[in-house]
């Protein structure tokens, strides 16, 4: 066999689970039927432009967004794939206000999934990078259907986290709390092969990524930040490059691979930011810490926030270690 070992992500995982004596194995059945789900979701981001995928349904999700085709059809997707397989007691999803049970004639299990399964939706429509989060948790309750305590866990309890990036090559990205690993999609053969093994994100980066379109908002604070990054760097000789996808996955993968920060703060119109904890602050968060970045909200790490609400946003400073200390301590009002 050739040097390079062919290691697919169901490999990855049961390696991973030997790795971890007294693991159920129920671990590595649940992300094999979440990736059956991604490879679904890819099929038809794949093809949108070419079938009736791409629009909107013409009435709005529980935020008010624009509830579009694919939104919909990731969301269905991956609870078709995921209420049978007996390793869940209970799911959440953006798309819908309150818990998602697992139907009576299944058996439940002992992990708990929340996700976004269509991130980036704005997107859709001009073949721009969207993708998908999940992020898994033990359940707390002891048996039988799960609840919503199971789902309002704060995210360091996280055991499992991840995003598909739907891109010029599909990838998906994951930490079980043993690092960050990159699975590129060989449509070919239908695989997730590994090829970013132990994702590290540099120290510092020089890279700025924030909807400045929301400018006017901002607190001075941030406002003093964002010229920081700005001015003329004394060793480098440039101001720190802007760039902004609009899709939370698309750039924090960015982020991932090439370091610096990504924000999406809280402003004048919303006082807790846009995103939401569960399915993007708390993944992403773990992910990023993984990879040995941070992930705050401006004055407390991401993972330590206890969630009241399912659907409650945070704004979220996520990236290279320095950049973020540095933007907490503008924000903080200790740097000027
Ligand atoms: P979703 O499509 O799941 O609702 O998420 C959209 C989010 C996130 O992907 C992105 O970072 C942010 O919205 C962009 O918001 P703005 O368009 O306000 O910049
Ligand atoms: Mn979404
Ligand atoms: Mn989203």
């Amino acid at each position: 066999m050739s040097k390079n070992k062919v290691i697919t992500i169901e490999r990855h995982i049961i390696e991973g689970e030997r790795a971890h004596p007294g693991a159920s194995g129920h671990f590595s059945g649940l992300l094999r039927d979440l990736t059956l789900a991604f490879k679904m979701i890819w099929r038809e981001v794949s093809k949108a432009g070419l079938v009736n995928i791409l629009g909107t349904l013409g009435r709005e999700n529980i935020h008010g967004d624009d509830l579009k085709k694919l939104d919909l059809f990731a969301d269905e997707t991956i609870y078709r794939a995921m209420d049978h397989g007996g390793h869940l007691c209970v799911m959440a999803s953006e798309e819908n206000e309150d818990v998602l049970h697992i139907p009576e004639n299944y058996p439940t299990g002992k992990y708990v999934l929340i996700y976004d399964p269509l991130d980036g939706s704005s997107n859709i429509d001009a073949n721009i990078t969207i993708g998908t989060i999940f992020s898994i948790y033990g359940r707390v309750t002891r048996s039988g259907q799960g609840t919503m305590v199971d789902c309002l866990q704060p995210g360091y309890k996280q055991v499992a986290a991840g995003y598909v990036v739907y891109g010029s090559s599909t990838m998906l990205v994951y930490t079980t709390g043993d690092g960050v690993h990159g699975f590129t999609l060989d449509p070919a053969i239908g695989e997730f092969l590994l090829s970013h093994e132990n994702i590290r994100i540099p120290r510092r980066g020089s890279i700025y990524s924030v909807n400045e379109g929301n400018y006017h908002r901002w607190s001075d604070n941030l406002k003093k930040y964002i010229s920081y990054l700005q001015e003329e760097d004394k060793t480098t000789g440039r101001p720190y490059s802007s760039r902004y996808i609009g899709a939370l996955v698309g750039d924090v993968h960015r982020t991932l691979l090439y370091g610096g920060i990504f924000m999406y703060p809280a402003d004048s119109k919303r006082p807790h930011g846009k995103l939401r904890l569960m399915y993007e602050g708390n993944p992403m968060a773990f992910l990023l810490e993984q990879a040995g970045g941070r992930a705050t909200n401006g004055c407390e790490r991401i993972l330590d926030i206890q969630p009241r609400q399912l659907h409650q946003r945070v704004p979220l400073f996520l990236g290279s270690e320095e950049d973020v200390v540095i933007a907490e301590e503008f924000l903080q009002g200790k740097r000027t």
